[in-house]
């Protein structure tokens, strides 16, 4: 396992701050972005019933306290047990277990969605086949595997990665190699939307985002399929 993380443990949001500090923008402000993307996600794809969730890869669990409203469970996994502990510390209502999101500590068919956020490329390339269809098999049929990841087309975000010492081992991947991963671990519906065009989350921003999804802009993107 690599646990590269564990040395990030209390330093991990001044680095991202420190490397988006450019775009004047918070890390709080990109954290919304994805759980407000995943609200809806979730709402049209489960309609009323909260899924429960596995986070592969959750670091420090940042993104938590706004999946906590999204889910019915939330388990956190990594391969750094320091951003684990950092992790439950912050997060009391969440479970975490440390694992490698290629051999996850879950049974098959255990959880209606797999999420990664910001993971995959820090997963050497050979392994993202193995890491995804991983993510699939703990997902119920019919539940989710979604991937959220920098867009390597963004200059900002290119920037961004180039700014921040943990992401020196990063091998991104843009939303085409994403779906491909998803179709190839054997999930359907695959699609995939480009997040974070706008420096507001103001309800236009968000209409502009929704309309322009498909093309490779925003900072980030999510990718989706059903299990
Ligand atoms: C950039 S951080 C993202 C953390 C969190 N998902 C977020 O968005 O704030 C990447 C995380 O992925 C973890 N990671 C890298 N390779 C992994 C693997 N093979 N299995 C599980 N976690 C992994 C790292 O330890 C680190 O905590």
């Amino acid at each position: 396992m690599n646990a590269s993380f564990d040395a990030y443990r209390e330093s991990y949001e001044d680095e991202v701050a420190r490397s988006i500090a450019f775009s004047g923008l918070s890390h709080d402000f990109f954290l919304a972005a994805k759980a407000d993307f995943l609200a809806g996600l979730f709402a049209r794809h489960f309609g009323e019933r909260a899924p429960d969730l596995l986070d592969v890869g959750c670091g420090v669990g940042r993104l938590h306290p706004l999946l906590q409203p999204l889910v019915s469970r939330l388990v956190g996994t990594d391969v750094s047990a320091q951003s684990l502990a950092r992790a439950r510390q912050d997060n009391p209502f969440a479970e975490y277990r440390e694992g490698d999101g290629g051999a996850l500590p879950a049974e098959d068919a255990s959880v209606d969605v797999a999420l990664a956020t910001c993971v995959v490329h820090h997963v050497p390339p050979a392994c993202w086949p193995s890491f995804v269809a991983d993510m699939r098999r703990v997902v119920r049929p019919g539940g989710l595997v979604v991937l959220i990841e920098h867009n390597p087309l963004n200059p900002g975000t290119r920037l961004a990665v180039a700014r921040c010492p943990f992401d020196h081992d990063a091998v991104l991947l843009g939303a085409r190699r994403a779906r491909a991963l998803l179709a190839q671990a054997g999930c359907t519906a695959v699609e995939s939307a480009h997040i974070l065009l706008a420096p507001t989350a103001a309800p236009w921003a968000r209409g502009l985002e929704r309309r322009l999804a498909q093309l490779p802009l925003g900072a980030q993107y999510v990718a989706w399929g059903r299990a």
